[in-house]
């Protein structure tokens, strides 16, 4: 079997077989083939599509190209080991926050993440802002932390979908990420390679996000799902609006901080508007994941008693318990309106300058483009270029406004964390770029303000 010939075959959009699929996964994977025929390959599946038969056996495939975890050993109140992915977002904190909620509730939970890349943020970076947090244990120990504490959150192992981690790596060079075929079976051969029971999938939509329309979102959340049924694991997808930055806070280290005011929030902020977006979007996610786990079924019920583990700040101890666990440091403050002491990750916020953007007209926030804040955060160096790149966990953006809201001339609109002027300079040019303010009706601006973010829900039964 040659190469060059699967190549010609697909782009000449004739239908792969398992043996020349395979071929080019296994042999891609061990690095008998090279870059420049893989990535003519990912061009000709980005420009012709698959078959169903196609993509089924390009995600085993990718699936099988390395160890699959067995995670049978684990025993937690929850039924079903679920996991969650995101197809990624600006802002998109949620597994952050989810996880520990659930497993607070008793939902076994082991993560792998990923790295961001481009304009989307990876919730390992995050995680890796707080000091001494170690994403790299070995699986076999996180499967015990699952046993012991009921969550891990880790990086993609090299251990698992070893073709998934090279092939993603060179179509983010080669302009192939944004197609259906090779996002779900990205995303769904590491996570059938992972062993869980059931899967929970983000699937975002808009400037932030790699699907632009809720029509291709649709389709994306039907592709996965229809694989996981072949799979013989539940999958359903929630489908999430990312049209602007998801919650008041983008950069690494700025998202941990609000990760923790989510999950230390009172009963008024939790329902204030300061929350809505990031509210509506971990409630949902999470009482799918817990009623997917089987602890229970009724999502009305999983929402009071996610509220109830918020406010009780049960999910904010189990945080504390994943985070330690993986080595992160924490220290205990004494909160004097609190009347306690809580525990804290320590994190890498050692930021030189602040610098406040102002509306320079009255009005109402119309939109806040994410894509390019997520691209403005690359610029400060909070995100990478190129795979290599180191990150600065310091640096982000704090929106004191968001879409709907109302703003006079001179209010702030949001603080820019930065570190290197010449870097803000870059930034500031995205930022100017993204929000637009425009003066419309009050009821306009109400109907932006309280747009679902929920947008769809795609399982099974509506495939
Ligand atoms: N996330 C993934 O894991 N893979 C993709 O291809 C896109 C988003």
């Amino acid at each position: 079997m040659r190469m060059y010939d699967i190549i010609e075959k697909k782009r000449d959009k004739q239908e792969l077989s398992k043996e020349e699929i395979d071929f080019f996964v296994n042999g891609y994977s061990k690095g008998d083939i090279p870059d420049y025929q893989m990535s003519a390959l990912l061009m000709a599946i980005y420009l012709n599509g698959m078959t169903p038969t196609e993509l089924k056996d390009l995600t085993f495939s990718m699936a099988n190209s390395a160890k699959t975890l067995d995670l049978s050993s684990i025993k937690v109140p929850g039924k079903y080991i679920v996991d969650k992915h995101s197809t990624g977002g600006v802002g998109d904190k949620v597994t952050l926050i989810v996880l520990p909620i659930v497993a607070s509730l008793g939902v076994g939970v082991c993560k792998m993440s990923g790295r961001g890349l481009g304009f989307t943020g990876g919730t390992i970076d995050k995680l890796e802002s707080i000091t001494g947090y170690n994403v790299e244990i070995p699986i076999n120990d996180a499967i015990r932390q699952v046993q012991d504490i009921g969550v891990c959150l880790i990086a993609q192992s090299s251990e698992i979908a070893i073709a998934d981690k090279k092939i993603y790596a060179l179509r983010d060079t080669t302009a192939t990420i944004e197609s259906i075929n090779l996002i779900a079976s990205s995303i769904m051969s590491k996570k059938l390679a992972s062993g869980v029971d059931k899967i929970l999938l983000e699937v975002t939509v808009g400037t932030g996000a790699f699907m632009k329309t809720i029509e291709d979102a649709r389709e994306l959340s039907k592709t996965m799902v229809k694989i996981g049924k072949l799979a013989g694991v539940e999958t359903k997808a929630v489908v999430t609006s990312m049209s602007e930055p998801l919650g008041r806070n983008v950069g690494n280290a700025l998202e941990i901080k609000e990760v923790i005011s989510f999950l230390t929030a009172d009963e008024e902020t939790l329902d204030s508007d300061e929350y809505r977006d990031l509210r509506e979007v971990v409630f949902e996610v999470a009482a799918q994941m817990i009623k997917m786990s089987g602890v229970s079924e009724d999502l009305e019920k999983n929402k009071k008693d996610i509220r109830e583990a918020i406010l009780s700040r049960d999910a904010y101890k189990k945080f504390i318990e994943l985070i330690k666990a993986q080595g992160g440091h924490i220290y205990n403050v004494y909160m004097d309106w609190l009347g306690m002491s809580m525990d804290m990750p320590v994190l890498d916020e050692k930021v030189k300058y602040l610098k406040e953007i102002r509306a320079h007209q009255d009005g109402y926030i119309v939109s806040i483009d994410s894509r390019k804040i997520g691209e403005a955060l690359v610029a400060l160096g909070g995100g990478r270029n190129k795979k290599e790149d180191s990150i600065d966990f310091s640096v982000g953006f704090e929106f004191a406004k968001k879409v709907g809201e109302k703003v006079q001339e001179g209010d702030t609109i949001l603080t820019v964390y930065y570190n290197d002027k010449n870097k803000f300079n870059d930034a500031y040019e995205y930022i100017a770029d993204a929000i637009n303010i425009d003066n419309i009706e009050e009821e306009a601006a109400t109907a932006l303000r309280q747009k679902p973010h929920i947008l769809d829900i795609i399982d099974e039964s509506n495939i």
